[in-house]
């Protein structure tokens, strides 16, 4: 429980901060709960179908989900990744989080390497570790885009998968199209030498979330052995209902025992099937997310105001997390924030010392009643 997580710790550390000072004295940046409230159409839909009697539709259902549901997601992925994905190639989860369990499950013996590049979302440990299975860490470019070096000299005959995630938190850095290319090539040819597969399984909760006209490259189109892992969460900010999905490649090897694997790991998991209210309700809501410009101006506001007061960081392509440099060692320097009433999370609890992430998804009088607390210390330590 020591090492669970630094986001809940400070989460936890925050509320009794709240307790002490009030909530409106505290302002809160540790946790990535979207706080804005889900599209109109989300209302409509979900009010439309909750008043409809459905024989059967409160039963159990296929483990892989509803087919209306999977087929309605597989037209909307055959536009916008350019390439035919029926609904047989889609399994319903409980959220992003689920999808992972169930696919890690799914591919891992014990003491498979899964390679994941730093910093980043640190309960892929624990997803990891439940199934026996080893995470190896690399490092990023100085940007934070992937190393594809330090990839190559991480896979090995025990790496059974890479694990990417873009846009990525906690660095909102989208990883590009020639990066995306080249990561395929190396997996493609790493995977003839080893004589197996080599699976890229891609984390997108946010790939709706991106800012600038930066879009997020398909891996589907990129690579065979791919498996995109996405959910409603964050694009519609619905986190609490746990609904998103796996979409395996088409082309992915072994196709049918990979997708019976996770059908099965959905069901014996315990989660059964994804939540089927919700299921019936994003059917209607393909290509939908909440209005992306409210984060991109929080962005903005936040980027400005720390970079006049000489703070550095990479401005984030999305996702809604800013992870700049930490001008003296980062736990220290967030233990200092926490005395501006101020709560931020260290780099290191995403595998990436020396800086420190600020999750923007707050209401505007967070950001503006932090900014002075973020100047005093830029005063006395970004000089
Ligand atoms: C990178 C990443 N992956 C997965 C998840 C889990 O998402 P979900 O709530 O859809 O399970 C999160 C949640 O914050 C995340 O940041």
């Amino acid at each position: 429980m020591e090492n669970a997580s630094w986001i809940r710790r400070m989460f936890e550390e925050g509320a009794a901060l709240k307790k002490e000072f009030g909530e409106k004295n505290v302002f809160d940046f540790s946790l990535g709960n979207p706080n804005i409230e889900p599209p109109d159409k989300f209302f409509e839909v979900f009010s439309a179908l909750a008043t409809k009697k459905l024989p059967g539709k409160h039963g159990y259902m296929s483990n892989a989900g509803y087919a209306e549901t999977r087929e309605a997601i597989a037209e909307y992925l055959s536009e916008e990744h350019g390439k035919e994905i029926f609904g047989q190639h889609i399994i319903m989860t409980c959220g992003a989080g689920g999808g992972l369990n169930v696919v890690l499950k799914t591919l891992l013996d014990p003491g498979d390497e899964v390679v994941i590049s730093k910093p980043y979302f640190v309960e892929y440990n624990f997803y990891t570790d439940n199934y026996n299975g080893v995470t190896r860490l690399v490092k990023t470019k100085d940007d934070f885009s992937l190393d594809l070096q330090e990839i190559q000299s991480a896979l090995s005959p025990k790496t059974k998968a890479v694990l990417i995630n873009s846009p990525n938190n906690p660095t909102g850095r989208i990883y590009d199209k020639q990066t995306i290319a080249g990561l395929a090539q190396l997996l493609d040819s790493k995977s003839r030498e080893l004589g197996r597969e080599i699976y890229l399984i891609s984390d997108e909760p946010y790939s709706k979330i991106v800012y600038d006209g930066v879009t997020v490259p398909s891996i589907l189109a990129a690579y065979k052995n791919s498996i995109l892992i996405t959910s409603y969460s964050k694009d519609l900010s619905i986190p609490g209902e746990r609904l998103g999905f796996i979409a395996v490649n088409p082309e992915a090897t072994p196709l049918d025992q990979l997708l019976n694997g996770m059908i099965f790991c959905n069901r014996t998991l315990g989660f059964v099937n994804a939540p089927a209210f919700i299921q019936r309700v994003v059917q209607h809501l393909q290509g939908m997310s909440v209005d992306v410009t409210i984060y991109q101006r929080k962005r903005d506001l936040l980027c400005r105001a720390l970079k006049e007061m000489g703070y550095s960081f990479i401005t984030p392509d999305g996702a809604f997390y800013l992870f700049p440099k930490a001008p003296i060692n980062d736990i220290e320097f967030v233990r200092e924030l926490q005395k501006e009433r101020i709560l931020a999370v260290p780099g290191s609890g995403f595998g990436g010392p020396g800086f420190f992430r600020i999750a923007y998804c707050v209401e505007d009088w967070v950001i503006a009643g932090a900014l002075p607390g973020f100047k005093r210390l830029a005063d006395k330590y970004c000089g």
